[in-house]
C-alpha cells in the first residue's frame, strides 16, 4: 500500500498540528517542511526529525516530490499560496476558509481541475470523532427524517465569526442538508442594520466583513431549512458553538467536545424521554497506536481523521469529504449571507456575480475599499469601538 508523501508549508501553530498528524499516520510521511522564518522551520523539523528544510516553497516541492502539500498559513495567503503550489500538479490540504472571496475560490478550483489534482479544505470538525458519531447515528436512522438544522458560533464579532467559525459549521450543515439553494440574512452593528460604512477588514486578516451579529436562514437541497447565527458577545461562549439536527423522531447535537442524541423530537418536553444521551466518539483503527498517547487535544483528533480521510480518498480515487467543491460552496453561502444582509433580499445560489458583495455595496454607495484595520483581535476591537464613537 502506497505511503503518501507530504510537505508542510508553514510551521507555526496549525502547521505544527499538520506536521504531527501526517508524521504519525502510518500511511503518510512528512518529506519536507518550509517556512520563511527559520526558527519555526527548524523547531518543527527537529521535532519530526526531517532534514529536508526550505524557505522557498517551489524548491521544496521540486526537491521532495510530495503527493500532498499542506498549506496552514494566514487566511489571506490561502488562495495565493494554493495557486502557487497547485502549479506543481500536487494535491493540497489548505486551511479554512478556502479563499477570501469567490473570485479567488474559482481560480483555485480551476487550477486544481487543470492540473487534475485534489483540493481538501481543512474543515477537520466535519470528520472529527464526534462528527463521525453524529453521522453514524444519523445514518442509522436515529432521528428519522431531517426537518431542520440549527448552528451557532463562538460569540465572535458576527461577520468575523462567519469567516472564522461559520466556515466549519456550514460544511457540516451542507453535509446533511445538501447544497444550499438560497439565503436570507440580517446583519446588525450595535443593534442597527448595517450600512456600507460598517464594511470592514476582519480581524486576523480574514477577508471583508460586516455586522457584529449576523443571522441567516438557509434553504438546502434536501428540502431542509437551516438557521445559522453568528452573534458577537462581550463574553465568548455565550453562543454555544453547536450544530443541531432536528429530525421527525429525535435530535442530534454536535459540539467540538461532545455529541449527544435526544430520542424524541422534543416538540414539547416529554416526561422521562427528554434526556440527552452522549454518543461514543469514533476513531480510525490506527489512531491509538499512531498517536501513542500524544496529547494533541480535540483539534488534532480531527486533524488525524482529516489525514485518514485523505488517504482513503486518494486510495479510492475520489474527492476528500472536505473537498474543494464543498469549500467553495461554503464561500458562496458566506458571500450570499453578506449580500442578502447588505441588499435586503433573498440571494439564490450559486451567484452569477462573483465579486465580493460588500465591496460592491460600498462602491455603489460611492465609497472605496475600507481602510485597513489591525489584525490582532484586541486591537481590532479597540479600533472598532473608536470608529463607533464608544
Ligand atoms: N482548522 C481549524 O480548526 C483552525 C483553527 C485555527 C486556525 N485555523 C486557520 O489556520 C491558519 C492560521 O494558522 P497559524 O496560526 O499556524 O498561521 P500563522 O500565520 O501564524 O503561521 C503561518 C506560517 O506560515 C509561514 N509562511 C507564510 N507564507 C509563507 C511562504 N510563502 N513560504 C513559507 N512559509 C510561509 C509563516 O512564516 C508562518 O510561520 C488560519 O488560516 C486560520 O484560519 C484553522
Amino acid at each position: 500500500m502506497k505511503t503518501y508523501r507530504v510537505a508542510i508549508l508553514g510551521c507555526r501553530s496549525r502547521g505544527t498540528c499538520a506536521g504531527r498528524v501526517y508524521h504519525a499516520h502510518p500511511r503518510t510521511e512528512v518529506v519536507g517542511l518550509c517556512d520563511l522564518l527559520e526558527d519555526r522551520l527548524h523547531a518543527l523539523s527537529d521535532e519530526l526529525q526531517v532534514e529536508a528544510r526550505f524557505t522557498d516553497l517551489d524548491k521544496m516541492i521540486r526537491q521532495t516530490h510530495p503527493d500532498i502539500v499542506a498549506i496552514p498559513t494566514a487566511p489571506s495567503l490561502h488562495a495565493p499560496l494554493a495557486l502557487r503550489v497547485l502549479e506543481h500538479g500536487v494535491h493540497i490540504d489548505v486551511e479554512k476558509p478556502m479563499a477570501m472571496d469567490l473570485v479567488e475560490a474559482d481560480a483555485v478550483a480551476a487550477k486544481a481541475d487543470e492540473k487534475g489534482v485534489q483540493i481538501a479544505v481543512h474543515h477537520q470538525w466535519r470528520v472529527h470523532p464526534w462528527a463521525q458519531a453524529i453521522t453514524r447515528a444519523f445514518d442509522a436512522g436515529k432521528i428519522g427524517d431531517l426537518r431542520y438544522i440549527y448552528a451557532s458560533g463562538k460569540g465572535y464579532y458576527g461577520g468575523f465569526g462567519l469567516m472564522e467559525i461559520g466556515t466549519h459549521l456550514l460544511t457540516q450543515m451542507i453535509k446533511f442538508g445538501g447544497p444550499c439553494q438560497s439565503v436570507t440574512a440580517h446583519a446588525t452593528t450595535r443593534g442597527r442594520p448595517i450600512t456600507p460604512r460598517d464594511v470592514l477588514p476582519a480581524p486576523r486578516g480574514n477577508g471583508t466583513i460586516a455586522g457584529d451579529r449576523v443571522s441567516a436562514s438557509l434553504q438546502f437541497g434536501n428540502g431542509v431549512t437551516g438557521t445559522l447565527l453568528q452573534h458577537g458577545f462581550d463574553k465568548l461562549n455565550l453562543d454555544a458553538h453547536v450544530v443541531e439536527l432536528y429530525g421527525t423522531e429525535g435530535r442530534l447535537l454536535w459540539h467540538p467536545h461532545a455529541a449527544w442524541w435526544l430520542p424524541t423530537p422534543h416538540v414539547l418536553p416529554v416526561d422521562g424521554k427528554d434526556q440527552w444521551q452522549k454518543l461514543e466518539p469514533l476513531y480510525p483503527d490506527s489512531f491509538e497506536t499512531a498517536m501513542n498517547g500524544m496529547d494533541g487535544g480535540q483539534m488534532m483528533e480531527g486533524d488525524y481523521w482529516f489525514v485518514e480521510e485523505y488517504v482513503r480518498a486518494l486510495d479510492e480515487a475520489r474527492p476528500h469529504e472536505c473537498s474543494g467543491a464543498e469549500g467553495r460552496h461554503v464561500i458562496e453561502i458566506i458571500s450570499g449571507i453578506f449580500e442578502s444582509a447588505a441588499y435586503g433580499r433573498r440571494i439564490d445560489l450559486p451567484q452569477v456575480d462573483r465579486e465580493h458583495p460588500l465591496l460592491r455595496w460600498r462602491r455603489e454607495a460611492g465609497l472605496g475599499d475600507p481602510e485597513s484595520m489591525p489584525t490582532v483581535d484586541a486591537e481590532w476591537h479597540e479600533e472598532e469601538q473608536r470608529r463607533l464613537g464608544e
